[in-house]
């Protein structure tokens, strides 16, 4: 099913998929890191999880008129994806006050942000991935004005979505990163992944962190989350 490796990142490996022209196979490590690249530790299970998650999300986005690059779960880690040239800048959509952004304006915690709010960065590494605004987003990546716009309303339509479909788990969707990639027909998508790795999930009853945030904040075990989570959406599915 693979050929060359194409690309490896901090959470998957990328290769060109056999005799598939224009997709992708998709492989989630075990490997989890924070603070860009700072921290680092193995997982055994995290990468099947992430992607039997990212694959049950991306079909409930597609029912919803949301297109992405996501095609099929292949195999335990392993998912196949359309082709896209990824757009070198992060979206995060935030419904209340946590992280960086607390951080950075001193926010309370837990602030509601109705309407929810969306910040960009540029995804670079070396830099640490800075916060950006539209001018700067325009100057780094090959987004139009409009197409910019565009990006900013999928993301909060996806917002919407997601927000719901977590809420139907008793999962409360406190913020999430997302990155969009340009198809060779021009049309930008949702690509990379929708997981605990990326999103900031709570449980509404007992506000427990079922998220990357346990590894980052080294207060437990981030499987059992992210099993929690894989086990609620089965349960929906
Ligand atoms: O760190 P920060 O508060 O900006 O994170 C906002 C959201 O974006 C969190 O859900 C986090 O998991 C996600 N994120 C990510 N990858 C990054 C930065 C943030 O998935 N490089």
């Amino acid at each position: 099913m693979k050929e060359a490796l194409l690309y490896e990142g901090k959470a998957k490996k990328v290769y060109q998929a056999k005799d598939k022209p224009g997709q992708l196979i998709l492989d989630y490590k075990n490997d989890a890191t924070a603070f860009n690249g700072e921290k680092k530790e193995t997982f055994a299970g995290k990468g099947r999880l992430n992607n039997e998650i990212s694959a049950l999300i991306f079909p409930r986005l597609h029912e919803k008129g949301i297109e992405t690059h996501f095609i099929e779960r292949l195999s335990e880690t392993e998912q196949l994806v359309h082709q896209t040239e990824i757009i070198p800048i992060e979206v995060v959509v935030r419904n209340l006050a946590t992280g960086n952004l607390t951080k950075r304006l001193g926010i309370e915690e837990k602030t509601v942000f109705n309407p929810p709010i969306v910040e960009l960065f540029y995804k670079d590494d070396e830099l640490g991935d800075p916060l950006i605004n539209d001018q700067h987003a325009l100057l780094l990546s090959s987004v139009t004005p409009s197409e910019l716009q565009e990006i900013k309303e999928k993301a909060l339509e996806i917002n919407k979505q997601l927000s719901d479909l977590f809420a139907a788990i008793n999962v409360k969707l406190v913020d999430f990163k997302l990155e969009f990639g340009r198809l060779a027909s021009d049309c930008i998508v949702l690509a990379d992944e929708v997981s605990p790795d990326t999103c900031r999930l709570w449980d509404i009853t007992t506000h427990e962190k079922l998220d990357k945030d346990v590894f980052r904040q080294g207060t437990g075990d981030l499987i059992e989350g992210y099993e929690e989570i894989l086990k609620r959406l089965e349960a929906i599915s």
